[in-house]
């Protein structure tokens, strides 16, 4: 046990208390007749330590480790993928101290989400527990995106959140990088791994078919995320927004009236024919409906009211990416507007519509 101890840079204490939890049992037997580690054993301990390093809990690894649908090369990966995750947020890190010392030095105020990548927190991690208060599915995007997926009968679903718009009819597998989100997750729902987009933990070709739902814009490198997907499944739906069209901030009115910050939130953000052609995919507009069951960003464009309420905007990631001065002005003035009929005036074309297209758009490859 000394030897082990020492080769994994661990305590003997340490080695004894995972005996006594049945987290990693030394199952050899020396000459001797004490207990030693097999070679099994020790790549048991390794992955178990691994998992430590990353920050899991011991009852986390202990599922990890134990979950009889893995196998090593498996869990290799996984731990593969979380550890480019940690590589790439630590670059993250890096640029977005950069980037303050820039604003700082202008000047300038720094954003909350500006502040949060210092501390190379994600945002869901942040945010995620206002999610469930109004997102979940709406049952006529749903359909599109099932129809969409075709035949498949394997779903592999990126950035999955709570897991509204997986499937009930096919074998899902769930990706999803916050814990927040994670934990959120309904009990019978698909299971979940902990990786992100631009680093999937399975090989080529597992699924028939990968989706991403609201999800895109948040990754650190999009077309690296979509490229990942293309990989790992044979068929490809992407849900997500177009940037293409000039004056594409001026079609919702939010936007356009209240919070033109919005613009710079998806600044970087790839244009729907470049996501397309990193997959192969065609575009097709998803109109949001008037009553849109999803409290997604664009969901109250003809319930203007809703975006008064704070448990409304919370659950929209956009609010605290502009941050609170920009968030106090646009519900100010919108209020103001309301009250003063000036939002009916510039908007009364809205009233006759049912659903709008907003720039939502479904890739499929
Ligand atoms: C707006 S939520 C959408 C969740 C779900 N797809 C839905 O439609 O309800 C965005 C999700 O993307 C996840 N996310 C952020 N960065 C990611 C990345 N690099 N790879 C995969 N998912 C990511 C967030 O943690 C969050 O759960």
């Amino acid at each position: 046990m000394g030897r082990v101890a020492d080769l994994a840079g661990v305590s003997v204490r340490t080695l004894h208390h995972y005996d006594e939890i049945g987290l990693v049992r030394p199952s050899a037997r020396t000459s001797a007749g004490y207990r030693a580690y097999s070679a099994a054993d020790v790549e048991r301990l390794r992955e178990v330590l691994a998992y430590r390093r990353l920050g899991f809990g011991l009852q986390e690894v202990g599922e990890l480790v134990g979950d009889p649908s893995t196998d090593a090369v498996a869990r290799l990966r996984q731990l593969r993928g979380l550890l480019v995750e940690r590589r790439d947020r630590t670059d993250a890190m890096v640029r977005a101290i950069d980037r303050e010392l820039e604003t700082r030095a202008k000047g300038l105020s720094v954003t909350p989400e500006e502040q949060l990548g210092v501390l190379g927190a994600r945002l869901y991690d942040v945010i995620g527990g206002a999610y469930p208060a109004t997102r979940r599915t709406e049952p006529r995007i749903a359909a599109r995106i099932w129809e969409a997926l075709g035949d498949a009968e394997t779903v592999l679903n990126v950035g999955a959140g709570t897991g509204s718009y997986e499937p009930a009819d096919r074998e899902v597998t769930a990706v999803e990088p916050s814990e927040v989100m994670r934990g959120q997750r309904p009990a019978d729902a698909a299971p979940c791994v902990a990786a992100a987009a631009e680093s999937l933990p399975f090989e080529d070709d597992s699924y028939d078919v990968a989706m991403a739902v609201s999800t895109v814009h948040h990754w650190a490198d999009p077309i690296a995320g979509l490229r990942e997907m293309r990989r790992v499944a044979r068929r490809v739906v992407v849900f997500t927004f177009d940037t293409d069209e000039p004056g594409w901030q001026d079609r919702f009115w939010l936007t356009r009236d209240y919070l033109p910050e919005f613009a710079s939130v998806l600044e970087g953000f790839p244009s729907i024919a470049g996501m397309g052609d990193a997959i192969g995919a065609r575009a097709e507009p998803v109109l949001v409906p008037w009553d849109c069951a999803d409290g997604l960003f664009e969901a109250y464009w003809r319930r203007p009211e809703a975006y008064l309420e704070e448990h409304v905007r919370r659950a929209m990631s956009v609010w605290t990416r502009v941050g609170p001065e920009a968030e106090q002005r646009a519900v100010r003035r919108l209020d103001e507007d309301l009250a003063s009929g000036r939002w009916a005036e510039r908007n009364n074309e809205l009233v006759d519509l049912d659903a709008a297209d907003l720039g939502l758009r479904l890739l499929i490859a």
